[in-house]
């Protein structure tokens, strides 16, 4: 998928989202998540949230996508977004916003329930892999 008609692209991703969220393994908190995101070659990743008997150990449904995109050959996330169980908007939790600033960076476009906004906004100040080469 190009990022070509912004509108439509971001249509298309949160259907991606919407079909992996209906995969998603949240018998715990009864709340499954899905997530998609286009990457700079033109792929798309996508993950739903994996929880565990052992509450604490669930998996964000970004721990899949960051891990389908690192499987799938690499490359930079660009656009992301992030749907509730009903398919509806959703910001990613603050772990990972950090998971995504790792493949993103500031400038992954990401779409929340007030507009599209730059991770650079959703994890001002971030942490990330230039602080341990400075
Ligand atoms: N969850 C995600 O998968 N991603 C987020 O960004 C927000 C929270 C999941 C974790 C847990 O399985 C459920 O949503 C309820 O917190």
């Amino acid at each position: 998928m190009e990022p070509g008609s912004r509108e439509a692209d971001w249509e298309t991703l949160r259907e991606l989202a919407r079909d992996a969220m209906s995969r998603a393994y949240a018998p715990y908190s009864g709340f499954p998540v899905g997530v998609a995101a286009l990457v700079d070659d033109g792929r798309t990743v996508t993950g739903c949230n994996v929880e565990n008997a052992s509450y604490g150990l669930g998996l964000c449904a970004e721990c899949g996508l960051v891990s389908q995109l690192q499987n799938t050959g690499g490359g930079r996330l660009t656009h992301f977004t992030c749907v509730d169980g009903r398919g509806e908007i959703l910001v990613p939790c603050g772990r990972c916003r950090q998971l995504l600033y790792e493949f993103g960076g500031p400038g992954l476009l990401v779409e929340t329930p007030a507009g599209i906004l730059p991770l650079s906004e959703m994890l001002p100040q971030a942490f990330g892999p230039e602080n341990l080469t400075k």
